[in-house]
Parts: C-alpha cells; sequence; structure tokens
C-alpha cells in the first residue's frame, strides 16, 4: 500500500487556512446594486417574483443607498418605472422621470459616496415593451432607438449619473452616446457597455419588476443568440472602439465562457450582470427548502468574480456586503 506525499489537503483543514489560501474575494467595492424607482410611488412595494427587492419611491431609494454606502457596496444601477408610456419611449428622457428623479435623491444623501449607474434603454418606457420604436413587422428600428438612447443619456448625465450603461443592443449606440456626451458637455460622464447581452429567457423576474413585458414578440432581433460566443468577441471589441470605458457580460452564470473571453481579450473594468432569474431561481428553491439560499448566492456570485468579473450587479449586493 502506498499513501499519497502530496496532500492538496493540508491547507483546506481549518477556516484559517482556508481564508488564507483563497484566490478569490468578495470585496463589497466590486458590487452593485441595481434598483427600479417607480415614479410617483411614495413609498416601497415588493416584487413577488423577486423576493427582497422592491420598486422604490425617491425617498426609498435613497435610503437604500445609505444603507449601500455603510456595507461598502460600491454603485447603484438605476431602472426607471414611468407614469406614462408612448409608442417612442419619450418618459425615458423626461428631465423629471423616475431615473433622474432618483439619481438626484440618491446623489443629495449620499453624495460621491456611490458610484451611480444609469441603464439606458427605452423598453421601460414604450406602451409595446420593445427597446425603442418599431417597424410594421414589429422589429425595433436601428438609428431612432439609438437616438432615443442619446436623449435618455444625456438626461441622465444631467442628472448627475457617474456611468450610462446602454442595454439595447442596437447598432452604433455606444458611439453615438459618447459623440453627445461629448458635446454637450460631459466628458466625464463614462459608458458601460452591456457589449455581449444575450437574449435570455433568464431576465423574466425583470420584466415584472420594470413592468416592461412586452405585449408581443422578443429581443431576438437585437440581442445576442445564447447560442453564440465567437460572436461575442466582435461585440466587445467594437464597443471598445465606439468609446466605452467598461464592458459588461450578461447574464452571467450561463456565459462565464464568454465572460472569461472578454477577461483575457481586454483589459478594462468588466462587469457582470447576475440577473433577475438567476437570482430569483435561488430563492425560489431556498423558499422550498431545497437549497441553502445564502450559500447558493455566495457561491454564485463567487464564481462570477473567479471567472474574471471586475464588477457584479446583483440584487443581493447588500447581503452579500452584509456577510462577504
Ligand atoms: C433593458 C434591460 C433588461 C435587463 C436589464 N436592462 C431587460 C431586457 O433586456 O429584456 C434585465 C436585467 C435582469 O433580468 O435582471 N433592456
Amino acid at each position: 500500500m502506498s499513501y499519497p506525499r502530496t496532500r492538496l489537503r493540508r491547507l483546506r483543514r481549518t477556516p484559517a487556512l482556508r481564508r488564507a489560501v483563497s484566490e478569490t474575494r468578495l470585496d463589497p467595492a466590486g458590487l452593485v446594486l441595481p434598483v427600479f424607482v417607480k415614479e410617483g410611488a411614495t413609498s416601497a412595494s415588493p416584487i413577488p417574483s423577486m423576493p427582497g427587492v422592491e420598486q422604490h419611491s425617491t425617498g426609498s431609494v435613497a435610503a437604500v443607498a445609505e444603507r449601500a454606502v455603510a456595507l461598502g457596496v460600491g454603485g447603484m444601477m438605476l431602472f426607471g418605472i414611468p407614469a406614462a408610456k408612448d409608442p417612442v419611449g419619450a418618459s425615458g428622457w423626461d428631465p423629471d422621470g423616475p431615473v433622474p428623479a432618483g439619481l438626484r435623491a440618491i446623489r443629495e444623501r449620499v453624495g460621491d459616496d456611490l458610484v451611480l449607474w444609469a441603464d439606458v434603454c427605452q423598453c421601460e418606457y414604450t406602451d409595446h415593451g420593445h427597446c425603442g420604436p418599431l417597424d410594421a413587422t414589429g422589429q425595433v428600428v436601428n438609428d431612432p432607438a439609438v437616438d432615443g438612447y442619446v436623449r435618455d443619456a444625456l438626461a441622465y448625465a444631467d442628472a448627475g449619473a457617474d456611468l450610462v450603461a446602454p442595454s439595447g443592443m442596437m447598432d452604433g449606440q455606444v458611439g453615438a452616446i459618447r459623440a453627445a456626451l461629448d458635446d454637450a458637455g460631459h466628458q466625464q460622464v463614462g459608458i458601460v457597455a452591456y457589449a455581449a447581452k444575450y437574449a435570455s429567457a433568464f431576465y423574466g423576474p425583470f420584466r415584472d419588476a420594470a413592468e416592461s413585458t412586452m405585449a408581443e414578440g422578443d429581443r431576438a432581433g437585437h440581442q445576442m443568440d445564447p447560442a453564440n460566443r465567437r460572436e461575442a468577441r466582435r461585440e466587445l471589441a467594437l464597443d471598445l472602439q465606439e468609446g466605452a470605458d467598461a464592458l459588461m457580460v450578461k447574464p452571467a452564470l450561463p456565459y462565464l465562457d464568454v465572460l472569461r473571453d472578454a477577461r483575457e481579450d481586454h483589459d478594462v473594468p468588466l462587469a457582470a450582470y447576475h440577473v433577475s432569474g438567476e437570482y430569483a431561481m435561488i430563492k425560489a428553491a431556498a423558499e422550498r427548502g431545497w437549497l441553502d439560499g445564502d450559500a447558493a448566492m455566495h457561491e454564485a456570485v463567487l464564481s462570477i468574480v473567479r471567472a474574471g468579473a471586475d464588477l457584479v450587479l446583483t440584487y443581493a449586493a447588500l447581503d452579500l456586503a452584509a456577510a462577504p
């Protein structure tokens, strides 16, 4: 009988040893909390398909920001739920709309202690739920949609966003927004490109949260096909050429190969969006007692960091920061 001399278990014996040799840590500074601000709301209300997540008033979102700062969370990403919708999504660029109002309320409360990100897309603001105006066949028309994103981005920059994050997956959106921000004197506002964003089934609960469910159709005509890995490299490279300051891959866990490619190809800050469905499925299983929700959430987000993300957008940011 021969026994191994190499014993990998030596360094796994105690929590202190494991901590000492841990290769990946969850730093709250790298977590970004997505939040939903509802126009006209006077208090927070729960979102049934996303346990622990709420639609916010400007007052309640500012209180969340205060908690985020206290926990060391790096930033917040704002989504808006407007009082009125139309075919082009004009409420998206209303200077008094939910995102500009939320940005101002948070900034007033916490100053520059949080990085404020604003998602830029029209799907929350159009009455049909698509990411921009539609043609006769129900496809989003690219350039008019980009014109809308430009107006959104300017409104969010005016309201104090540090970063705008175009998520509509229209061609040319990053370049157009960069040019418009520069022309308007917002050279300091950065762009995080949702560069590799897939047409994913994991966005389901988000559409409840943002009240942006499509009347009909899908987003496969502009978001990426889940089958494609190589194509993501083109999307990421192109968004950098157009002037993106940082890149994002979305969703996260089902696309860790894409995230890893992005990490190897580019040295810019890399974000991954742990999306609503990824969050909700852990919460749902935990509610049934099928798994330990806190441990599973931690493992999921740790895996995203291990694969190469510098920043993770996750609805669990406050919980993870409280117990990293
Ligand atoms: C807007 C947008 C979506 C998400 C972020 N920005 C929805 C979509 O593309 O349909 C999804 C986020 C999540 O599921 O948590 N275009």
